[in-house]
């Protein structure tokens, strides 16, 4: 009785195991991504020619990239947008020293109190602080920026549909209203104050186009700074911001696949041990 009802129950859990991924499976294969436009407009972003170097099962940062792009974001973007889940310890993971750190943190700004006289003021950042927005708050940004309010940077990568691509293109896409879309919707048109990018979701971004023009940062290796270097280069540390251990999972990935091969060799080795004394008899015929 106790065995019939041990083998019920393996039946059900079984059935419905069974049942559910069948049911996940069918919905995974039929139901169509949303046709937001996010979605839509997304699907037209490209990664940079060269591709991205942390892209792919073997993917790596490159970290003089990483150092660049920091700088593109420093000296551009920063004017306008924070990133509040970034320390400035945290720039260890682009080769920086401690020192350097320290140095680096130095050069920004952040909120403090005087404690001489206990008043908000502000002081040089150190290692331990975030990367502070521009802001005092997003009424302070909506009003400096045409009432649009610049997003924080740390995880947008991770936060838009196809993130790393759309973010670069987005930097180096703006351009004038093609024709075909004047022809098609001549009531189309870019509001003041707004410029047209065929990236962003509403064609018309409140973001006036910060890269402008070759050589706007300055290097410090032999890299031409041009606008799409300098997308690319903001991008993936952007990439890197929002996910700094993407390379270290995929490298965790490999040891767990070659445990799991290995496991699975022993495993058929020792049921061929154990098993090896009852093989049946050899039919004499
Ligand atoms: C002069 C201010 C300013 C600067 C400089 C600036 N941005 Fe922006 N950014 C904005 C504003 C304002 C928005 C919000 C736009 C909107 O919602 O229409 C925005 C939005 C964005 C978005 C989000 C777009 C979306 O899909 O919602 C990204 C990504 C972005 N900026 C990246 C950057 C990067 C990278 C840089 C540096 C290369 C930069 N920005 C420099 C003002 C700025």
């Amino acid at each position: 009785m106790v065995r019939l009802l041990a083998i019920g129950a393996g039946l059900l859990f079984t059935l419905v195991v069974m049942i559910s991924f069948v049911a996940d499976a069918y919905n995974a294969a039929t139901t169509d991504t949303p046709e937001t436009a996010e979605y839509v407009f997304h699907e037209e972003a490209r990664s940079p020619d060269g591709g991205w170097s942390f892209n792919g099962p073997l993917g790596k940062w490159d970290i003089a990239q990483l150092q660049r792009g920091y700088k593109v974001y420093k000296e551009v973007c920063s004017a306008c947008h924070g990133m509040k889940f970034v320390a400035f310890r945290n720039l260890a993971d682009l080769g920086y020293t401690e020192n350097q750190i320290r140095a680096e943190a130095a050069t920004w700004q952040v909120p403090g109190i005087d404690p001489a006289t206990g008043e908000a003021t502000m002081r040089a950042a150190e290692p331990t602080d975030y990367i502070p927005s521009p802001y005092p708050n997003d009424v302070a940004a909506a009003a400096a920026n045409n009432n649009a309010i610049p997003p924080d940077l740390s995880l947008i990568t991770k936060a838009r549909h196809h993130g790393t691509d759309y973010v670069y293109s987005l930097l180096s896409g703006y351009q004038p209203i093609p024709n075909e879309l004047k022809a098609e919707f001549p009531e189309f048109k870019t509001p003041a104050g707004l410029y047209y990018n065929p990236y962003f979701q509403y064609l018309n971004i409140a973001m006036a186009p910060p890269l402008t023009s070759s050589g706007q940062v300055t290097y410090d290796d032999d890299t031409e700074s041009t606008i799409p270097q300098m997308a690319e280069d903001v991008t993936a540390f952007l990439t890197w911001s929002a996910e700094p251990t993407l390379v270290k999972r995929k490298q965790t990935g490999w040891p767990v696949l070659i445990f799991l091969l290995f496991a699975t060799i022993l495993a058929w080795m020792a049921k061929q041990q154990i098993w090896s004394a009852v093989k049946p008899a050899k039919r004499k015929d």
